[in-house]
């Protein structure tokens, strides 16, 4: 019989997260910060960030040990199973063959809690006792909420008002990780009001719930705002991902000539990829590449610029692609890829191709999801479908030029909180939304006058 899962033994966790900064070709841009126009020191960033993160976010070294403490709350999901997707190659009718990283099995459903427990903890270590944070699908605040809950801090959650109307429940499994949470935007904070004043009907975006979660650590001494995806330090503490999905493709007898996963933020990409990419920088020939929704195409349409990562121009200037900071994306049910940047070090790294993006429509990524379902069992959520439709294609293209390929993807979590995005599909509501090139025009008009990268 053919083997499905590769499992490791808790004894293999990855003890060192892995920072691709000491491999990249190209130093990435700095941050700046928006009055100076200077880069960014730690102190401009102690008010937001407990000092440990900051020397994560700026940090040269190859690798950075796990903490202890961190490893064994770890332990309650890691190591995750990584799967060869056989009935799904079967139903696809492909030559190739398919692997993929299930990340769904943490308490919370996604790969999110990875750097949650790890940012909770150092915020713990310097004395803080209170999380700021914005969320969009809830799959990063139920993940806050819970590393929180567990290491014993309090926590507030800003979730953008069309996936607080459309997922309930997972509003409801923050609260029950004991943290507070309301709509963005609310009228909890400066910005959240000015903005509720202006567009009462505004279905909210990450860019506003970041400025209200920022707004709200910056006013207040016992808390640090907390953020699920986009920095250095975020997308190292996910690198765990790819480290084990090294170990167990080993274990299946395969290397992956193409690295797939869908990019919000970047941070689960990231995490399975970079491993990854520390391979291809030392010269093995990886395809890698970064699925993301045509509705809010950041890294294909949209321009490598200086721009604020929220839409109240709160914090620093980060060089990414962005599609404009005032940038609201149609409401798709992946809500976790409405936002209108990406890391600044998938940026980089697409700059020097070493990384490269498709983008694809909402009705194509659901059929994915439903095939996925039907086959391998498992129901993906929105997010993680694009990664799947990824697969897909690229075994398809492989079938067509007559090859067979070893295709790696990240399932980075479960929709089991998304079934009215399923319901909407099957009743063929789901719109199909490609952005037209007058819009991007329109959003990128915000970030004019900005300091350009050089
Ligand atoms: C399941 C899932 N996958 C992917 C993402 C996208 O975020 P990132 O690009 O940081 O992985 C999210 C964000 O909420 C998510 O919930």
């Amino acid at each position: 019989m053919e083997r499905t899962k590769f499992l490791l033994d808790e004894s293999q966790l990855p003890r060192r997260w892995y920072n691709i900064r000491a491999d990249m070709p190209s130093a990435p841009q700095p941050v700046l910060h928006p009055g100076t126009g200077e880069p960014v020191g730690p102190d401009d960033l102690a008010p937001l960030f407990p000092m440990e993160l900051i020397l994560q976010e700026v940090s040269e070294e190859p690798e950075i040990p796990i903490p202890e403490e961190i490893l064994d709350i770890y332990t309650l999901w890691r190591p995750t199973p990584l799967y060869r997707a056989r009935r799904l190659e079967q139903a696809a009718g492909t030559r190739s063959r398919i692997f993929y990283k299930y990340e769904g099995v943490s308490p919370p459903g996604s790969h999110k809690p990875n750097t949650a427990v790890a940012q909770a903890f150092y915020n713990k270590k310097e004395g803080r006792s209170r999380l700021s944070t914005e969320t969009g699908a809830g799959q990063w605040g139920s993940a806050l909420a819970f590393a929180c809950k567990l290491i014993g801090l309090e926590c507030k959650v800003y979730m953008v008002r069309i996936s607080y109307d459309q997922k309930p429940f997972r509003r409801s499994m923050i609260q029950t990780w004991g943290a507070e949470i309301v709509a963005s935007p609310s009228e909890d904070t400066q910005c959240g009001r000015a903005i509720l004043e202006e567009f009462p009907e505004t279905p909210g975006s990450l860019g506003i719930a970041i400025s209200e979660a920022v707004e709200d650590a910056a006013g207040r001494e016992d808390t640090s705002y907390s953020l699920g995806s986009v920095l250095n330090h975020v997308l190292l503490h996910q690198t765990i991902i790819g480290q084990e999905a090294l170990a167990q493709m080993e274990m299946a007898g395969a290397f992956p000539d193409v690295v797939i996963g869908c990019v919000g933020g970047g941070s689960n990409f990231a995490g399975l990829a970079f491993p990854f990419l520390r391979e291809k920088i030392a010269g093995r020939e990886i395809d890698v590449l970064a699925c993301e929704p045509a509705a809010c195409p950041t890294l294909t349409r949209g321009l490598y610029a200086y721009d604020f990562g929220d839409t109240s121009k709160l914090t620093p200037l980060v060089p990414m692609h962005t599609l404009g900071h005032d940038f609201v994306p149609a409401p798709i049910h992946a809500g976790g890829l409405r936002y209108h940047g990406v890391a600044p070090l998938i940026s980089q790294l697409v700059n020097d191709d070493l990384i490269r993006a498709e983008a694809y429509l909402q009705g194509d990524v659901f059929a994915a999801a439903v095939l996925f379902a039907g086959s391998e069992g498992i129901i993906p959520a929105p997010e993680s479908a694009h990664a799947i439709h990824g697969a897909l294609e690229a075994a398809r293209k492989a079938d067509e030029a007559g090859e067979q390929q070893t295709i790696l993807f990240n399932l980075s979590g479960h929709g089991h909180f998304d079934m009215a995005a399923y319901d909407n599909y099957f009743a063929g509501k789901l719109e199909d939304v490609a952005l037209d090139e007058e819009e991007i025009e329109r959003a990128l008009r915000a970030i004019q006058g900005l300091p350009v990268p050089v």
